[in-house]
């Protein structure tokens, strides 16, 4: 029998320090993350230098962490993953950077990892038994991807946003009714105390029959409102805006994302990222799963947002492959998904 395959993963593409051991890609041993949030908070989003400054202090301790609550050493590891793109070069730098200097010192393989590709392999470390082809619906601070996963590492973009991403869009809302950030979560709770249908915001549609996606209509149009209730000195109702504009953002990246099933012929759809633990975005997927007869798959939250066990699974399935990088593996910002 093969011996059990242990990953050291680290994670810093951007305001979460995190490091983890996976089993087998599957099972996590431990993951460590260390949020940055409370200071990018008080500057209403991700302030990219402080953010490489903090992942510098705290590092170390968060990688001694993970091997420690894994209850293994460095030599135990069969190879160290990473993520090397896309993100904030100086905060990706400092993850990868750290990484190579193990790989060295211990002469274990080095795995650079892409960050989206990691996201979607949250869904393997959550559902056992969950092997590609399936559709995946990836939506994050900085991406929205729907891509239909034909194998472990193999992946065909069907659609994507032409702006903003689905979390930033929920961020820029927030902001726009003072909620702070991040607004995502904030977001989700102050809709469920309004009425979605009591404002009706746009849904963008192109017309050349793609599945891309775009949020900046649906974020202006907010703005709007908020402007014309202000010059008018109405009252804005903030769970009514909170919840419509929801339904906006949650219409179309379900009707998306079961066009793509329809189209690949898929019958079970992952969601992952960020924003996959917005409880509309699953009730919404879910009920339209089941009149499709589609299975709808998600991670839990710690494993939706940013965190070093997704990178150790998808490592995993790259390393059996052989799929070895080199030590001068540099940080590449805006790295595509399936490009090394
Ligand atoms: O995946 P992630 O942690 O970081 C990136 O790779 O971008 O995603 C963070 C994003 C933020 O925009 C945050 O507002 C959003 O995910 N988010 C949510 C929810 N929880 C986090 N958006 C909507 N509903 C949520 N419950
Ligand atoms: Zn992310």
């Amino acid at each position: 029998m093969n011996k059990d395959k242990l990953i050291l993963a680290i994670e810093t593409s951007c305001d979460e320090t995190s490091a983890a051991v996976v089993k087998n890609g599957r099972e996590v041993l431990s993951n460590i993350i260390s949020s940055q949030i409370y200071i990018h908070t008080k500057f209403g989003g991700v302030v990219p230098e402080v953010a490489s400054r903090k992942h510098i202090e705290v590092i170390n301790e968060v990688v001694e962490e993970a091997l420690e609550k894994a209850g293994v050493t460095l030599e135990e590891i069969d190879a160290i993953g990473v993520t090397y793109g896309p993100g904030l070069v100086g905060a990706l730098l400092v993850g990868l950077q750290y990484a190579k200097g193990l790989a060295f010192a211990s002469k274990k393989p080095l795995i650079g990892v892409n960050h989206i590709e990691g996201h979607i392999s949250a869904n393997f470390i959550e559902h056992k038994d969950l092997n590609p082809p399936f559709v995946c619906l990836v939506v994050s601070g900085g991406h929205t991807f729907i891509v239909h996963v034909k194998d472990h590492g193999e992946y065909e973009v069907i659609g994507q946003t032409r702006d903003d991403a689905a979390g930033e869009a929920y961020d820029k809302v927030a902001r726009s009714i003072g909620l702070g950030y991040p607004g995502g979560p904030k977001i989700d709770k102050l809709a469920k105390e309004g009425n979605e249908n009591a404002i009706k915001f746009p849904r963008a549609n192109f017309h050349d029959n793609s599945l891309d996606f775009s949020f900046s209509g649906v974020k202006s149009a907010v703005l709007n409102y908020l402007n014309k209730m202000n010059m008018k000195e109405e009252e804005v109702n903030k769970a009514d805006v909170a919840a419509s504009f929801q339904k906006a953002v949650v219409d179309v990246l379900t009707d998306n994302a079961i066009k793509t099933c329809k189209m690949k012929k898929a019958d079970k759809i992952a969601i992952a990222g960020g924003v996959a633990s917005n409880s509309a975005l699953r009730r919404t997927l879910i009920e339209e799963g089941q009149r499709k007869g589609i299975e709808v798959l998600f991670p839990s939250p710690i494993l939706c947002t940013d965190n070093a066990a997704m990178i150790g699974s998808a490592a995993y399935f790259e390393f059996i492959k052989g799929n070895i990088s080199p030590l001068n593996l540099n940080a590449k910002p805006n790295l595509k998904l399936g490009e090394r």
